[in-house]
C-alpha cells in the first residue's frame, strides 16, 4: 500500500461530475496514477457549487470508489474552483533591492507590492502567478534570486474569485472528512495536464469545454496571460436537443455523446437514428443531420464569444501554437474542424498526458482538471525550493486565507 505522503489525490468538482484521481509518486518524481473515481455531480450549476448535500453526497461517492481502487485511505486533496465569478487581472510591483541583489525577502515584497490592488470586497485573491521580473530595466527575468540590481519589478497574473464559492468547496470537501491541500482554477489545472512547454512560450490558448463552463486560459512566454470563464458548456447543448428532438435530458446527452457532431458537413445525409420520444410515445426515427443543424449554430456562438474574449484580451494574434481544446464536450465530432474554422489557426484535443499508471482509464479530455490538480500539487512537493519565490509561499497563505474565511474555528 502507498505510504501516505507518497499518495496525490485530484478531486474535480465539475457540473457534470466529480472526479477523484489519486496517484502515487515516485522518488524520481514520476506520478503513476492508482485509482480514480467518478460520480455524477448534482450539486453544482454552472460550475459554482448550489447544493452543499448533493454535491457532499457526489464527492463521497467518487471519493469511496477511489480509495477502493487505489487501496488507500484518502485524507487531503486539491481541488478546483470555476464560474463566472473568477477574474483575470495583469498587476505590477517596485521595490527596490535591499542589498543591491536580489534576494527570496526581496521577491515576497515585489508580489506582495503586485497584489495590492483594488478588489471588490466579496472577491478574494485565489493566486498570483509571476508572469516575469524585471530588474534595473532588464525584462523577461524568470529566476531573480541572486542577480544584482536594485530595483525588482515583478509583472503577474492575478486571479480572484468569490469568497462565498470558495467557502462552500472547502465546506463540501470537510463535510467528507476531507482536508483541501489547495484551491486551484481549474483552467490553470488543466493546463498542467494537456500543454507542452513549447506551446506555452511561443503562446497558445487553452479552451476546457466542460458541462456547465468553458474555461479559457492564454500562455505566452512560458507564464499565464489572461484568464476567463464563459458560463456556457456541454449542458446547454444537451439542452437544446431536449428542446428540438423533444426527449429527455438523459436520452439527449447520450444521444449527443454517441451521435452528435457540430459541422453537419461531417454527417452523411443518409445516416439516421432513432429518438426515444418520452410520455410512453414510440421512438421516432431521423435523419443525424437534424442533430448536428441543431448544435453547430451553438457550437459557432460558443467559439464567437471565445473569438471576442481573444480579441479584447489583445492576445489572438500573438498565439503561435494556436488553440488547444479540453474538456468533455471536446470530444463532440467536428470540434476542431469548426475552432479551426472559426479562430483561424492551428487547434488540437488536450488529452491528459505526463503522468503514467493507469494511463487509460485517465487519457479521456473530461479528466484534463483532475490530473491537472495532481501535476500541479506534485510540482509543488517536488520543487519546495523553487516554488518558495512564489507558489510555496503563495501554498502557506492559501491557507491563511481559507483559515480567515472561515475565522478561527476550523
Ligand atoms: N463524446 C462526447 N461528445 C460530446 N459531448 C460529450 C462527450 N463526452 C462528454 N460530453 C459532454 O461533456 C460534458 C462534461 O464534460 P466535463 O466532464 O469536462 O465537465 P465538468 O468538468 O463536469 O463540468 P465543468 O467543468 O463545466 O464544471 C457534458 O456536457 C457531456 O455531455
Ligand atoms: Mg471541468
Amino acid at each position: 500500500m502507498a505510504k501516505h505522503d507518497q499518495v496525490l489525490v485530484g478531486l474535480d468538482i465539475g457540473t457534470s461530475k466529480i472526479a477523484c484521481i489519486v496517484a502515487e509518486a515516485g522518488p524520481d518524481g514520476k506520478v503513476d496514477i492508482i485509482g480514480i473515481g467518478t460520480h455524477p455531480s448534482r450539486g453544482l450549476r454552472k460550475g459554482v457549487v448550489v447544493n452543499i448535500e448533493s454535491t457532499v453526497e457526489s464527492i463521497r461517492l467518487a471519493v469511496e470508489e477511489a480509495e477502493l481502487m487505489a487501496g488507500v485511505d484518502i485524507q487531503s486533496v486539491f481541488t478546483g474552483i470555476a464560474g463566472s465569478h473568477i477574474r483575470g487581472y495583469n498587476s505590477h510591483g517596485v521595490v527596490a533591492t535591499q542589498n543591491n541583489e536580489v534576494t527570496q525577502e526581496d521577491v515576497d515584497r515585489v508580489i506582495d507590492a503586485a497584489r495590492a490592488m483594488n478588489i471588490p470586497a466579496d472577491q478574494k485573491v485565489l493566486h498570483i502567478l509571476p508572469q516575469e521580473y524585471i530588474i534595473d530595466n532588464q525584462d523577461g527575468i524568470r529566476e531573480p534570486i541572486g542577480m544584482s540590481g536594485v530595483r525588482l519589478e515583478a509583472k503577474v497574473h492575478v486571479i480572484t474569485g468569490a469568497v462565498s464559492s470558495a467557502q462552500n468547496i472547502v465546506k463540501c470537501c470537510n463535510r467528507c472528512d476531507l482536508d483541501v491541500s489547495d484551491m486551484v482554477l481549474e483552467q490553470v489545472a488543466s493546463s498542467e495536464a494537456v500543454l507542452m512547454q513549447d506551446e506555452r512560450d511561443i503562446g497558445v490558448v487553452l479552451v476546457d469545454i466542460g458541462g456547465g463552463t468553458t474555461d479559457i486560459a492564454v500562455f505566452l512566454n512560458g507564464s499565464i496571460r489572461h484568464t476567463h470563464v464563459i458560463p456556457i458548456g456541454g449542458d446547454h447543448l444537451t439542452n437544446d436537443l431536449v428542446i428540438g428532438l423533444r426527449t429527455s435530458a438523459r436520452e439527449a446527452d447520450q444521444l449527443k455523446r454517441k451521435y452528435g457532431a457540430c459541422l453537419t458537413s461531417l454527417v452523411p445525409p443518409e445516416d439516421q437514428i432513432e429518438i426515444p420520444s418520452v410520455g410512453g410515445r414510440a421512438p421516432r426515427p431521423m435523419p443525424r443531420q437534424v442533430m448536428a443543424q441543431i448544435l453547430e449554430p451553438r457550437v459557432e456562438e460558443l467559439f464567437e464569444m471565445i473569438r471576442d474574449e481573444l480579441q479584447r484580451s489583445g492576445y489572438q494574434e500573438l498565439v503561435a501554437a494556436g488553440m488547444v481544446l479540453t474538456g468533455g464536450s471536446s470530444l463532440l465530432d467536428g470540434m476542431v474542424d469548426l475552432a479551426e474554422e472559426i479562430f483561424d489557426m492551428p487547434v488540437r484535443l488536450g488529452r491528459p498526458q505526463g503522468v503514467g499508471g493507469l494511463v487509460d482509464v485517465v487519457s479521456s479530455p473530461m479528466y484534463a482538471t483532475g490530473v491537472g490538480l495532481i501535476l500541479y500539487g506534485q510540482r509543488y512537493r517536488q520543487n519546495p525550493m523553487k516554488m518558495k519565490s512564489t507558489d510555496h509561499n503563495l501554498f502557506a497563505r492559501v491557507w491563511m486565507r481559507m483559515r480567515g474565511w472561515f475565522g478561527d474555528t476550523t
